[in-house]
């Protein structure tokens, strides 16, 4: 990818990663970008650099512009290494005494995974670095998405270097959201509510934050996918109506199945649950990711889920997605438990002692089945369900 300049004199220098498929246990199925920004003012200044193994074009992009020895300053918005594992090699490049500027914990954080002794400048919330024409603020941003991070702003052209806050993991030609349209959002959301998620309440304190230092902007630029310029509100809204998590008439129903038989209980519960205006989305573990369940789980009223008993014990699967429902702490859900068994039956009740450990409201009882469902057993599972979209709908 060529690099882009996104407003005068600033320029995307990032890259695509198109194969990605699998960024640490999240599903990229459309790969994702690095985006890193150059600013030529008087000091030439980089924001962020890449993952390490595209930190030769990362290098290749910046000298399509300027010599990368012209780099003045490099910011660290972030230490995780898609962001920062192209440092030594750039610094190296540059110069390693040139200065490098991050937060207080960017530097204990990048000292413990690059041993360089590199001219670092720690700077918090508000301090101010003149490039010359153009000022940038920076705005500490501790666990979004890492206690690392910050946002940096540049004040003329009021753009938002935002990190991985604003996210979405997408490859594509596109570079703004006004070339790709609502086409965005379901990846935005996705990554919201698999990476941002647990911090929601922090978001919401950030944004108010930002509201606070009334900062006008124009452009939000984040470390991966598009660049918002069109609406930089729309993002911010759905930022807040994500962290609010109020939850809409709307059904997960999460399960993993043997010989079909918690199948045949999901679909009936979700047979049951649904009605027009009631979404239900009957999803099993092994026919869809972990992170797509987790993003339709987002803004669901209620999550229900279905273990056959194995080995007594939870399926795999499904002990998967709560261990990783748990960490990302979704919140004011309503859950139930359900499941097959052949002689002891123990996962229902370790399901639901799952979803209760989340503070999951539990609207009924597991249900247990022995076996196979019979018709009495399916005809229970949809009066369960419309129990549960009775609740969803208030
Ligand atoms: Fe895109 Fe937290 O790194």
């Amino acid at each position: 990818m060529k690099p882009v300049e996104i407003a005068k004199g600033i320029y995307d220098v990032g890259v695509i990663d198109w194969n990605i498929r699998d960024f640490h246990g999240y599903s990229t199925h459309l790969g994702t970008s690095y985006n890193a920004f150059l600013v030529v003012d008087e000091k030439v200044t980089l924001i962020d650099t890449v993952k390490k193994e595209f930190t030769d074009q990362l290098i290749h992009n910046i000298a399509t512009i300027i010599d990368p020895k012209r780099i003045d300053y490099v910011i660290s918005n972030h230490t995780e290494m898609d962001h920062s594992g192209g440092l030594p090699r750039l610094m190296h490049k540059i110069g390693e005494d040139k200065p490098l500027y991050c937060s207080k914990l960017g530097v204990k954080n990048l000292a413990r995974h690059f041993p360089q002794s590199w001219n670092y400048h720690a700077v918090a919330t508000g301090d101010e670095l003149s490039l010359g024409s153009r000022t940038l603020t920076f705005m500490e941003t501790k666990m979004v998405h890492w206690p690392d991070s910050m946002f940096t702003y540049l004040k003329e052209d009021k753009i938002l270097f935002s990190s991985d806050g604003f996210g979405q993991h997408y490859a594509g030609m596109e570079n703004f959201d006004d070339q790709i349209g609502d086409a965005i959002m379901p990846h935005a959301k996705k990554y919201f509510a698999n990476i941002l998620l647990l911090y929601a309440p922090l978001i919401l304190k950030l944004i108010n934050k930002v509201i606070e230092f009334d900062l006008e902007i124009k452009m939000i630029c984040p470390d991966h996918g598009i660049i918002w310029r069109k609406d930089p509100l729309k993002i911010i809204n759905a930022y807040v109506e994500w962290s609010q998590q109020k939850p809409l008439p709307k059904a997960v129903v999460v399960y993993d199945t043997m010989w079909h038989s918690t199948e045949k209980l999901a679909h009936a519960i979700a047979a049951g649950i649904h009605t027009q205006g009631v979404e239900v989305h009957p999803m099993h573990l092994r026919k869809f990711h972990r992170s797509d369940i987790m993003t339709e789980v987002l803004d669901a009223g209620a999550v229900v889920v279905g273990s056959p008993t194995l080995n007594n014990g939870l399926f795999p699967t499904i002990s998967d997605f709560l261990t990783y429902m748990k960490g990302l702490k979704p919140q004011n859900k309503l859950g139930m438990a359900f499941g097959s068994y052949g002689w002891s039956g123990e996962a229902v009740k370790m399901v639901q002692q799952a979803l209760e450990a989340m503070k999951f409201e539990i609207i009924a009882p597991g249900i247990r089945i022995q076996y196979v469902p019979d018709q009495s057993d399916i005809d229970g599972c949809v009066q369960l369900g419309a129990k549960i979209r009775q609740a969803l709908k208030g």
